[in-house]
């Protein structure tokens, strides 16, 4: 007799498995054969090939073996890795979606233990190299291996799944309707998904990761280029104040820096032109532009709807807040009969800590708003 499936739980049985391919032509065959198999074992199992118009003989490969079960669609124009997957996640009509790539890395035998993972709770699960019983095939180069290691270390405040560089990725559906605000940059799509899913209960499954024997990886310079623009997008997406109150900390401490320097610089070369006044007033403006600029960059990259002297304008208006208590702690202290160097120091230091986290949440609710759209 066979045992129910608990309630709400996906039937194990409608599984469709996107793979991802740009030219690939020799490795589909080997690759279709052992899904087959896998189908054999009782799954009624759906492929789906997102090819990117290789050109390189893969169509006809998929053409003449004429799988009732594989599906082959190809995109023009467009191009990457995520993206492929995307298209083929939308395309899918299983309850599991499972995500492996075309050149055998991936053991589709380990597909099985997957959905037994997903049956028992999982939200997600990863084909794993790093837990045990799993690994890598010897012959991985010192460099992709630090290059693995160093892309995983990146992704630790998303994560902490052991592999989660991994694109052996299987979900049900339910957590892929989940997903918000997907942005398909670059290769790491498992780690985009774990995100923006916000998975709870990520399951590793050991799986042994084999050497490509045909074609060549598709991993450029550009690609991993690519994945730093991804952790910064998900660093945003997941901890969107930090990530823009770290940056305008950090401009404001550059700030004291340019403010110093012209303050240096002009006494020289303006010294004979310009009185000191002026040549404050000067290099506060100019500090204010500074930071203004790298600011909006950094810290309020989102804030785009307003025109860039509004914002402008407003941030003058929010800087003279911290610099008029500069000025009146100043007063003050002097007035409490303290010699004006210290009182001057104190006063910029208060003025500076307060005008940070003051400047931080006025230019955010008032100066730098988010776009209605976003
Ligand atoms: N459609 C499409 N478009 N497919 C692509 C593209 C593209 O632009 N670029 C790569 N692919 C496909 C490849 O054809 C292959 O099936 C799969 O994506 C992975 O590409 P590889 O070039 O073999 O990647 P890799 O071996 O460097 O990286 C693999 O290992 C990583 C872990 O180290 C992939 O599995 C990654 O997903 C994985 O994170
Ligand atoms: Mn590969």
């Amino acid at each position: 007799m066979t045992e129910m499936p608990p309630p709400n739980s996906p039937n194990p049985s409608r599984v469709s498995v996107i793979v991802p391919t740009y030219q690939e032509a020799d490795s589909l065959g080997a690759l279709l054969d052992r899904l087959s198999r896998v189908r054999e074992g009782g799954l009624e199992l759906e492929a789906l090939i997102v090819d990117d118009d290789s050109r390189d003989g893969t169509e006809e490969v998929v053409r003449d073996l004429s799988l009732p079960w594989v599906r082959l669609i190809t995109r023009r124009g467009e191009r990457g890795l995520s993206s492929a997957v995307l298209a083929g996640l939308r395309a899918a009509s299983g309850d599991v979606l499972i995500v492996m790539d075309a050149d055998l890395s991936h053991p589709p035998e380990s597909i099985p233990d997957m959905l037994a993972a997903l049956q028992s709770g999982a939200d997600f699960v990863v084909g794993s190299r790093y837990v045990a019983g799993g690994g890598t095939e010897d012959g991985w180069g010192v460099l992709r291996w630090v290059n693995s290691k160093v892309a995983t270390i990146m992704a630790r405040p998303f994560t902490s799944v052991k592999d989660c560089m991994s694109g052996f990725i299987g979900f049900r559906r339910d957590t892929w309707l989940n997903a918000q605000d997907l942005d398909p940059v670059g290769y790491k799509i498992g780690l985009e998904l774990i995100v923006k899913c916000r998975c709870t209960n990520v399951v590793e499954v050991p799986i042994h990761f084999s050497t490509r024997q045909y074609g060549q990886s598709k991993l450029t310079l550009k690609v991993q280029l690519e994945y730093l623009d991804h952790v910064l997008r998900l660093l945003r997406w997941k901890y969107p104040g930090w990530s823009s109150f770290v940056p305008f900390a950090l401009v404001g401490i550059s700030g004291i820096g340019v403010y110093a320097a012209l303050l240096a610089i002009f006494g020289v070369i303006l010294q004979d032109i310009l009185s000191d006044d002026i040549q404050i007033i000067l290099a506060i403006l100019l500090t204010i532009g500074w930071n203004f600029t790298f600011d909006r960059w950094l810290a309020f990259w989102y804030a785009r709807g307003d025109t860039i002297w509004r914002q402008f304008v407003g941030f003058l208006g929010v800087c003279s807040v911290p610099v008029v208590i500069n000025f009146l702690v100043t007063i003050w202290l002097v007035g409490d009969h303290m010699v004006a160097p210290a009182a001057g120091a104190i006063g910029a230091l208060v003025g500076s800590v307060a005008g940070v986290l003051f400047n931080w949440f006025v230019a955010r609710a008032i100066v730098f708003r988010r776009n209605a759209s976003d």
